[in-house]
């Protein structure tokens, strides 16, 4: 296990060039599209105590556990798992872990193309309507409209990622962050002030117990792997780039209270809204994928100043999606350079195969394509649940085991204590020799019994 690594690997330029490369990586479409679905679909306040609980314990431990075994071992998921055995499970824990953003990254753009398109409508001042219910299932009715946007999205994401990781990374998410969260903060309270909205935020932030059941705990945990990117080799390959005297451990609180803060700012932004403009109609709630982008214009067309807000928004949404996807495609730019020994530019040319490939699939999966259907799901979120409900928990797996078994507690602890005082480390020894374990396999279990109709939820 060495660490030459200086040489080969490109390095964040600091503590902050690194959290806001994170924090750019996690902060996306994640937060502000699909944490207040998740949260109005299961449960409001019960979804989000419930996350909040994952996110401070299990979420803290694989963000630290995924980070430390990179800078250690100065390599992303694979190079990692093999540090520590060149055995068959290493091998699959490496690869599963490698191959989820590769099947991320294709829908993720997919999204994105629709929210250059929201951008391109607010330019032209289409905002009265898009404000109409069926705005939204008209676009993405249209394979050409839908595809040409995706093809956009993705260009933008595989331009960014040829400049390389700090320049390309860094410079993207130093801007647009902050900007995110002040226009965040001022559309959440106009939001919550309209009529009818406080039942809204009483839903989102009070938890009731009627509205558990373990579906809750299934979807807070798979959107909170998403939401914080990890369990899918993307902290590996960062913590690979970290300077030895970064304090792993702030960073992670750090970054786990940007994250949270923006999801919470978008639930509040579009949860109430959903009250208010449906007159109270739970049905609202379960909109799903779309709740985001046929909500949020009927907000911004009672504003008044609508239209330069859907602008501003819209930007600020593309570019946090787009570090979050740069971020999908460099980690998978990186497996190919570093496990198949190819060449930069030869491995952003099949990354970009796979994201256009499987990336249409999915974009046409609402239109041309929309009768595929696997296990009943349309291609977009099959890809979604498969990877979050499915691939996670095993890959979040894998790392616990290999930490508990292979690399040793100790190795985490020692790493992580070269630059911090690692406060929580008998939190994290507990938490990963146990409760980890255990969640993640009744987890597992209980979201494939789900899809085949074995047990209802
Ligand atoms: N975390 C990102 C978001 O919340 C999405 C993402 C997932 C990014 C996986 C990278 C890897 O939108």
């Amino acid at each position: 296990m060495s660490n030459k690594t200086d040489t080969k690997r490109s390095n964040f330029s600091g503590k902050l060039g690194y959290v806001l490369a994170v924090a750019g990586s996690a902060v996306g479409l994640g937060n502000i599209w699909r944490f207040p679905y998740l949260a109005a679909k299961y449960g409001g306040g019960m979804f989000l105590l419930v996350y909040l609980i994952l996110m401070l314990t299990f979420g803290y431990a694989m963000i630290v556990s995924e980070t430390a075994l990179g800078r250690r071992t100065g390599r992303g998921p694979i190079g990692a798992f093999r540090a520590f055995g060149n055995k068959l499970r290493y091998k699959f824990g490496g690869w599963i872990n490698a191959i989820i953003p590769m099947l991320i990254l294709p829908y993720y753009c997919t999204l994105g193309g629709w929210v250059i398109k929201y951008l391109v409508e607010y330019c032209k001042g289409s905002t009265a309507a898009m404000a109409e219910d069926t705005y939204f299932t008209g676009f993405i009715g249209s394979a050409a409209q839908t595809e040409i946007y995706f093809l956009i999205f993705a260009v933008a994401t595989v331009a960014v990622v040829i400049f390389g990781v700090q320049k390309g990374v860094e410079r993207v998410s130093k801007i647009m962050m902050p900007a995110l969260i002040v226009l965040a903060v001022i559309v959440a309270i106009y939001s919550m002030s309209l009529p009818g909205a406080f039942e809204g935020v009483k839903y989102f932030l009070v938890p009731n117990f009627k509205n558990f059941s373990i579906m809750t705990v299934v979807a807070a945990l798979g959107q909170m792997f998403y939401s914080l990117s990890i369990a899918m080799g993307i902290l590996y390959t960062y913590g690979s780039y970290l300077k030895r005297d970064v304090d792993i451990e702030k960073t992670t609180t750090q970054i786990e209270i940007f994250d949270t803060s923006i999801a919470i700012l978008a639930g509040l932004m579009i949860i109430p809204a959903v009250f208010a403009f449906s007159g109270g109609n739970p049905d609202a709630l379960n909109a799903g994928p779309s709740l985001m982008f046929v909500t949020i214009p009927k907000v911004f067309e009672s504003m008044g100043f609508g239209t330069a807000a859907g602008i501003v928004f819209f930007l600020l949404v593309f570019f946090a999606a787009l570090t979050s996807s740069i971020s999908l495609a460099e980690t998978t730019v990186s497996t190919f350079q570093d496990e198949l020994g190819w060449g930069r530019v030869k491995s952003t040319i099949a990354t970009t195969v796979i994201l256009v490939g499987l990336g249409t699939v999915t974009t046409l999966g609402f239109n041309a394509l929309d009768f595929i259907k696997i296990l009943g799901m349309g291609a977009l979120d099959f890809f979604d649940f498969v990877t979050n409900s499915v691939m996670m928990p095993i890959s979040a797996l894998c790392t616990c085991l290999l930490i508990v078994y292979s690399a040793g507690l100790k190795t985490v602890g020692d790493e992580v204590k070269l630059s911090s005082k690692f406060k929580r480390e008998k939190l994290y020894n507990f938490f990963m020799k146990y409760l980890a374990p255990i969640c993640m396999i009744i987890i597992l279990l209980s979201s494939v019994a789900n899809v085949f109709g074995w047990i209802k939820m």
